[in-house]
């Protein structure tokens, strides 16, 4: 299942270092070829003879140790890999690569690579919901670092509760359906759209609305990342760019109007997760606005709906469109799927906690033209655009390529 793809299994100083052994056996048994890096504390709990003989590789330890394979190891393995699995990952290590911190073989490579990066908690309950670790965790998941576990159970500091390393097996099993999904679009091309225009009113202020943008460079990320070369046309964030997409910052609806109509004819599937403005003032004053004592009233303009554009003008394009609702959902993001003419609409309810805008999580339903609808739990905004790929490559009509 896994021929051909290369892991690296980063271990840190925990006591589940043990059960990392049967990550690195599993992996090898669906035939990855997997690379080992340990923390010096992980060698006091696992010795890296173990990992050695599991993965039929040198084990990495130290930033100064003999070359083993390549010249400059940490830079050669961060490029080798298709992706990198921390189990267990202490408190003390996601701290480290939270703030980019490279002081030793492991944390360098995670810092030098650009392939995907999963990270399995492993640690004492307090230590884990300490709002430091939690930190730590939500900096990591917005960096596009996907977050494995921890489960709730007895840990060996004698205390119960969350803070256990997932087991082996789902560790795996959740690598393995990462890296067998990662090229179901190859030679696609998609566009995104990300984050809420602006539209100005005078040189410092405008109309705005609350994306973050999250959603929408979630999406971006995992289409990069199931192989389609992906554009982002993104309003005012402040989202690092995905590693691997090619970034348009635009402000406005016209900008990101014509930014997206342009590219149009050359792509094969659109997300429009931005919050577009519906309106723009019709007047730009030159000079910022003086108050005066008295109510100013503003004369809206409406903008044009690029959605509803790209819905007139498709062809083979798969379009998929947002709806954010405050009220009644389903029969408005209904009629905004018919109305838009989209093959999948990603309908939210904005009111909801834990959902919509500014959360790193989003509840959401799929809604297609053929009466399909697929309601989801509240879940990470990642994992909304883990769904959304699955989708548009049915819709797309693509097979998994493993
Ligand atoms: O960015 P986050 O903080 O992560 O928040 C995510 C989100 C709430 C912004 C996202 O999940 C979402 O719902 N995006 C769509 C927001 C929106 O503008 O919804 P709408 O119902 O007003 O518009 C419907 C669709 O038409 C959207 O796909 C929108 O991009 C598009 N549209 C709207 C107006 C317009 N002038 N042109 C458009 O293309």
């Amino acid at each position: 299942m896994l021929a051909g793809k290369k892991v690296l299994v980063g271990i840190t100083g925990g006591i589940a270092a043990y059960k990392t052994a049967e990550v690195v056996s599993r992996l090898r048994k669906l035939h990855a070829e997997v690379h080992v890096a340990m923390t010096k504390s992980a060698t006091e709990f696992i010795t890296p003879l173990t990992l050695r003989s599991l993965s039929a590789n040198p084990v990495y330890v130290d930033l100064f140790d003999e070359p083993k394979l390549w010249n400059v190891e940490h830079i050669a393995l961060a490029e080798h890999v298709d992706a990198v699995i921390v189990a267990p990952a202490t408190a003390n290590f996601l701290a480290k690569i939270a703030i980019g911190l490279a002081d030793d073989f492991l944390s360098t490579v995670l810092l030098a690579t650009r392939a995907p990066i999963f990270v399995a908690p492993a640690m004492n309950q307090a230590m884990y919901l300490h709002p430091a670790t939690q930190n730590n965790l939500t900096c990591l998941r917005e960096r596009g670092v996907k977050i494995i576990g921890p489960g709730t159970g007895f840990q060996a500091c004698g205390t119960d509760g969350i803070g256990r390393m997932t087991e082996a097996l789902e560790i795996v099993e959740t690598l393995a359906q990462f890296l067998s999904s990662r090229k179901l679009l190859k030679g696609k091309k998609a566009l995104v759209t990300a984050g809420g225009t602006q539209e100005p009113l005078d040189p410092v202020r405008y109309l705005g609305n609350r994306s973050s943008g999250r959603m929408g460079y979630a999406i971006a990320q995992a289409l990069q990342e199931a192989g389609a070369e992906t554009t982002l046309i993104s309003a005012p964030t402040d989202l690092a760019t995905p590693s691997g997409v090619n970034r348009v910052s635009v402000h406005t609806a016209l900008e990101m109007f014509e930014a997206v109509l342009s590219r149009f004819p050359e792509v094969d599937v659109v997300i429009k997760a931005a919050a577009v403005a519906d309106f723009r003032p019709a007047v730009q004053a030159e000079q910022k606005i003086k108050k005066n004592g008295s109510n100013r009233v503003l004369e809206l303009v409406p903008n044009p709906d690029i959605l509803a554009e790209l819905g007139r003008r498709k062809t083979s394009q798969v379009l998929v469109g947002f709806a954010a609702e405050t009220e009644n959902l389903l029969a408005n993001a209904e009629d905004k799927m018919r109305r838009k003419n989209v093959n999948l609409l990603v309908a939210n309810d904005v009111t909801k906690q834990g959902a919509g805008f500014g959360s790193l999580t989003n509840i959401v339903s799929f809604l297609f033209p053929d009466g399909r609808k697929i309601d989801f739990p509240q879940m990470s905004k990642h994992e909304v655009a883990q769904h959304l790929i699955r989708e548009i490559a049915n819709l797309l009509g693509v097979e998994s390529k493993e």
